[in-house]
């Protein structure tokens, strides 16, 4: 799909997230594990861009469970726009950029003049409905997922996704393949990449 310019307009759909054992990814509305370590890497995975000859910026894409209980301290982040999916909200929630009813919505504002031009990537941050929707999405293509290797008690979890398709990455650029320890937690960096 190319619009009149001759541009890409498919952006690459990215998920990013870190799962326990059971695939547990929260618990009443908060990350049930504090590994600051974890987190830097999640912030420098959804910063980067890259500048060729324009700099280019990043969606990130968050529910709004996932918008309101992050800290607002991380807030405003450098070449990114916010957006939050909702279908109760009626007003752009404070210091993001777009509220969008369905994530068809968001697809169709990354693709269409002016966002096509600088947006690079859609970051899709969670929780389990918009992962799992982006999962199904011929646009995804990675799924950063680290593996917390511990038990937690959560209530809301990765969704399953086939692993004949989406194929663990060795030495995928980076991203560490070592097992770190935070606080007594083992965790471990993997990237899942859509075999064509
Ligand atoms: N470990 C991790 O990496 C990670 C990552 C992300 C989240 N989490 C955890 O997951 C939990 C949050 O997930 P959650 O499921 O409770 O909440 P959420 O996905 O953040 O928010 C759910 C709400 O977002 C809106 N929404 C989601 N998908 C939508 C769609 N496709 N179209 C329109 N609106 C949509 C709806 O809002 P309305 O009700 O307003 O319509 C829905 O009720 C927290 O515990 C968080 O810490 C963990």
């Amino acid at each position: 799909m190319m619009n009149i310019e001759g541009e890409e307009m498919r952006k690459p759909i990215r998920l990013i997230a870190a799962a326990c054992s059971d695939m547990g990814i929260g618990k009443n509305g908060q990350l049930p594990w504090s590994l600051p370590k974890e987190f830097q890497f999640f912030m420098d995975t959804i910063t980067a861009v890259s500048y060729d000859a324009f700099l280019k910026i990043i969606i990130l894409c968050w529910g709004r469970i996932c918008w309101f209980s992050c800290s607002e301290t991380v807030f405003p982040l450098a070449n990114c726009i916010n957006l939050v999916l909702s279908r109760k909200l009626t007003a752009v929630p404070p210091l993001a950029h777009y509220l969008c009813k369905d994530f068809g919505s968001v697809i169709h504002l990354a693709s269409e003049p002016p966002l096509c031009h600088i947006v690079e990537t859609i970051w899709v941050l969670g929780g389990p409905e918009v992962y799992k929707e982006s999962l199904e999405h011929p646009c995804c293509d990675l799924i950063y997922l680290t593996d917390i290797m511990a038990d937690f008690d959560c209530d809301v979890f990765f969704p399953k996704f086939d692993r004949n398709v989406f194929r663990k990455q060795k030495g995928f650029p980076g991203v560490p393949d070592e097992i770190h320890e935070e606080n007594g937690i083992k965790f471990q960096f993997q990237v899942f990449k859509k075999e064509a």
